[in-house]
C-alpha cells in the first residue's frame, strides 16, 4: 500500500492535499497507509502544520523514513522552485508524483521537466481536478450525446480578489496566466481537443504606487481544431469570486458553476435555465483515481496525460510571449511618440 510525502506545507500540501487525501481515504479505506511524511524547510511559514503528519526539513531525511518504492509523493511547492524540486526527487529514486499545476512555468522548463520523465520514467499527475470533477463528466456526456447540436464555443470565467498573495515578492506565479487558467485550459482542452492562441491579453496588479506587472488579469482566446472557439478570463482584481464554464451549443447552454473555494463542495449545474446542485469534491476524487492508477503496473494514459499538460504549458507559454511582444511594441510606440513630441 503507497504512502503520502508531501513536498511544501503551504495551503496546497497542509490544505488541500492533506484534506483531500483524508476524504479519499474515508471513502476508501485501503487507498493509502500513513502516517504522511513531508518535507518543507520552513513549515507553519505559509499554512499551520496539521496534525498527524511527520515534518522533516530535507529530502534526504524523509527519505529515510519513506523510501520511494512505497512513496507517492505530491509536488506543492511554488512554480518558480518546481524544476528543481522534481530533479531532486528524481534522482532520489522517487518515480510516483503528484504535481502541483503549472506543470512548468514556460516551454524551456518544460522540454527539461520532459527529458526528466522520459530519463527517469517518472509517472507524474498533473493536479487537474477540473477535467477529473463530476461537473466536467456532465459537461462532457451532454456534449457526447449531441442533444444539444454542434459545440459553437466555451467561455470560462476564472475571478477572485488575489491581492495579498500577488504582493508577496516571494509568491512564485509569474504571471496571471499562472494561477488560475492551468485549471481551465485542461478542462477545454478536453472538452473541444487540441487548440491553438489566437489573443493574449495581460494587465497588470496596481495598488497606489505599487505595481505586480501581469498579475492584474489574464484573457486567452483560443482556436480548436475542430472550429470550436474559447475565450477564457481571469481577473485577479475582482471584488468577487467565481469559476464559471459555459458551452454554447447550436440549440442550447450548458454553465458549470465550480466550487469558488475549497470552502464549499457544491457546485452547479444550469442546463438551458434549469439550475442543479451537487456535491463534487473534485480534488479528492483525482487523488483516489490517481492512487488507484498508481496501484497499477498496466496502467497505460500517463503519457497522453502528461501529453495534455504539456499542451497546456505551451499554449500559456505562446500567450505570454504575445504578450511580452505586445508590450515591447507599446514601449516603442510611446518612445516614438515622445520623440515627435
Ligand atoms: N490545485 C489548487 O487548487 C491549488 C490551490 C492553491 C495552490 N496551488 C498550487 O500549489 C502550488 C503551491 O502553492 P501554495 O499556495 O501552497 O504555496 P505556499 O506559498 O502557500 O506554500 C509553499 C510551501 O512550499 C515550501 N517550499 C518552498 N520550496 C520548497 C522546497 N524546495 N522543498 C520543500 N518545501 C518548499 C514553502 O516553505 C511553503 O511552505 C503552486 O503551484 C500553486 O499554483 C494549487
Amino acid at each position: 500500500m503507497r504512502q503520502p510525502l508531501i513536498i511544501g506545507l503551504g495551503r496546497a500540501g497542509a490544505g488541500l492535499h492533506l484534506r483531500a487525501l483524508r476524504t479519499a481515504l474515508a471513502r476508501s479505506p485501503g487507498l493509502w497507509h500513513g502516517p504522511v511524511v513531508a518535507v518543507d524547510p520552513r513549515p507553519g511559514e505559509r499554512a499551520p502544520v496539521p496534525d498527524g503528519v511527520t515534518v522533516t526539513a530535507t529530502l534526504d531525511e524523509a527519505r529515510a523514513l519513506l523510501p520511494p518504492e512505497r512513496a507517492v509523493v505530491h509536488v506543492c511547492t511554488p512554480p518558480a522552485a518546481r524544476l528543481s524540486v522534481l530533479a531532486e526527487l528524481a534522482a532520489a529514486g522517487y518515480r510516483d508524483l503528484v504535481v502541483e499545476k503549472p506543470l512548468a512555468a514556460d516551454a524551456a522548463e518544460l522540454a527539461a521537466v520532459t527529458e526528466l520523465v522520459s530519463r527517469y520514467a517518472l509517472r507524474v499527475a498533473v493536479v487537474a481536478h477540473w477535467p477529473a470533477s463530476g461537473l466536467a463528466d456532465r459537461l462532457r456526456t451532454s456534449l457526447a450525446s449531441g442533444e444539444r447540436g454542434r459545440l459553437l464555443r466555451i467561455d470560462v470565467v476564472q475571478h477572485k480578489p488575489r491581492f495579498t498573495r500577488s504582493l508577496r515578492p516571494d509568491d512564485g506565479h509569474p504571471t496571471a496566466f499562472d494561477v488560475e487558467l492551468p485549471h481551465s485550459l485542461g478542462l477545454v482542452l478536453s472538452l473541444a481537443g487540441p487548440a491553438e492562441t489566437t489573443g493574449a491579453r495581460l494587465t497588470d496588479l496596481r495598488i497606489g504606487e505599487t505595481v505586480r506587472p501581469g498579475l492584474g488579469s489574464a484573457v486567452l482566446d483560443l482556436l480548436h481544431a475542430n472550429g470550436v472557439r474559447t475565450r477564457i478570463h481571469s481577473d485577479l482584481t475582482a471584488p468577487v469570486r467565481e469559476r464559471r464554464v459555459s458551452l454554447t451549443f447550436e440549440r442550447g447552454t450548458l454553465v458549470g458553476h465550480f466550487a469558488p473555494s475549497d470552502a464549499d463542495d457544491h457546485v452547479q449545474l444550469d442546463a438551458d435555465g434549469r439550475r442543479e446542485v451537487f456535491l463534487d469534491d473534485a480534488l479528492a476524487s483525482f487523488l483516489h483515481r490517481t492512487y488507484t492508477r498508481f496501484a497499477s503496473a498496466e496502467e497505460p494514459s500517463w503519457e497522453a496525460e502528461f501529453a495534455l499538460h504539456a499542451d497546456v504549458v505551451r499554449i500559456l507559454d505562446a500567450a505570454k510571449r504575445r504578450c511580452a511582444a505586445d508590450t515591447v511594441a507599446e514601449h516603442d510606440e510611446e518612445a516614438r511618440r515622445a520623440v515627435a513630441r
